[in-house]
């Protein structure tokens, strides 16, 4: 037992690997390693002699399982430390320049449009892109009989036969956002919701999905005048010139009350586009006094408070902005393309650190 005893012990300190040990494992006190043999042998001994060899037998059985176990042990951590050493990366060196992935011009001009609003006081806001019908359009003064609906070209979820419930749709503009802000926040409020919104359409200045802000600025004395500072604020700093005039258009949209198309004072003389000069205009989104209405849906009492919405394509900015011809390329993942126009990714824009660069 003793000879037993002193070869396991080395042959197992001196085991490679667990593949090594678990061979050992089989050899010594498998069904039919030598140990378990050795207890077969226990039958044939008198009672006299098994009284002395059988706790042996046991107690040596339990110092090969337990010099295995730690031995499984040992090897495992060292297996760790030999993968952690290969593995390791020093997250305090600067990034390698020739792996610096670049910033999305939509992207961009979200983080651009963002840092001028915050600068006036708004906070960003998020929403659901998959929405109910309530928020994407009856809060909004949109009834289901209402043109409009059919206008959006939207997408709704599928709906199993005989399911009578009221239908979500994949949001076909930011303005529901607006009706979730005044639900969590009340009045007064201000806030920008950029964001993702889908309608079935699809040409050169259309795809199925793009991107809108909406904004919102709710308290007890908010006027169009405000509306129309704050848009020709947003838009020179945005074009990064000294001033651009806004003209309103009288329009019409279900939730708001007057209502205003907005326009940019620009020029397209030999064929560039240059803001704030000029005798031609930019269209550039809606807006408008928030119907009284949209303010009682969202739990907002219309005679205590008002305020001016509004709503920006943001590929459109961007298009504008950066010069880009083509909508639809902003969706390709073509690589060259993201070289091209896309930005660092370090260079957060900022008001006072200049936005583009
Ligand atoms: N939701 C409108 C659309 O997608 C845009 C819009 C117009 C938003 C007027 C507004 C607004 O907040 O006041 O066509």
């Amino acid at each position: 037992m003793d000879d037993l005893r002193d070869k396991y012990i080395d042959l197992i300190a001196r085991a490679e690997d667990e593949a090594a040990l678990e061979d050992l494992r089989v050899q010594a006190v498998g069904k039919k390693g030598q140990i378990s043999l050795q207890m077969r042998e226990l039958g044939k001994m008198t009672p006299e002699e098994r009284q002395v060899a059988g706790p042996k037998l046991n107690a040596l059985k339990d110092e090969i399982n337990a010099a295995l176990s730690a031995k499984k042990a040992a090897l495992s951590d060292a297996a760790l430390d030999a993968r952690l050493k290969t593995e390791w990366l020093d997250v305090t060196l600067p990034a390698r320049p020739q792996r610096q992935g670049s910033i999305h011009p939509i992207s961009q001009v979200t983080e651009e449009v963002s840092a001028i609003f915050a600068d006036m006081g708004f906070s960003v806001a998020e929403g659901p892109q998959i929405e109910s019908d309530w928020y994407n359009f009856d809060a909004l003064n949109i009834p289901s009989h209402h043109p409009a609906r059919a206008e959006m070209d939207t997408f709704y979820t599928h709906r199993d036969e005989g399911d009578n419930r009221p239908p979500h749709v994949l949001r076909t503009h930011t303005s529901p956002v607006q009706i979730r802000s005044m639900q969590a926040q009340g009045a007064p409020i201000r806030v920008i919701a950029p964001g993702r919104v889908y309608r079935a359409d699809y040409d050169q200045t259309h795809t199925p999905m793009f991107h809108q802000i909406e904004g919102l600025a709710i308290d007890r004395d908010i006027s169009m005048a405000n509306l129309k500072w704050c848009l020709e604020e947003f838009a020179a700093a945005f074009f990064e010139v000294d001033h651009i005039e806004v003209r309103f258009r009288a329009s019409h949209f279900p939730f708001t009350e007057p209502s205003a198309e907005i326009d940019f004072r620009c020029s397209w003389e030999g064929g560039t586009l240059k803001l704030g000069e000029g005798d031609d205009w930019l269209e550039a989104g809606g807006s408008g006094m928030v119907h009284p209405k949209v303010l009682e849906a969202a739990g907002v009492d219309p005679n205590e408070w008002q305020g001016f919405a509004f709503g920006l394509g943001i590929d459109r900015l961007a298009m504008l902005k950066y010069g880009i011809p083509d909508l639809r390329a902003f969706f390709e993942s073509d690589l060259r393309w993201l070289k091209h126009y896309g930005f660092a990714a370090l260079d957060v824009p900022t008001l006072h650190g200049g936005l583009s660069r």
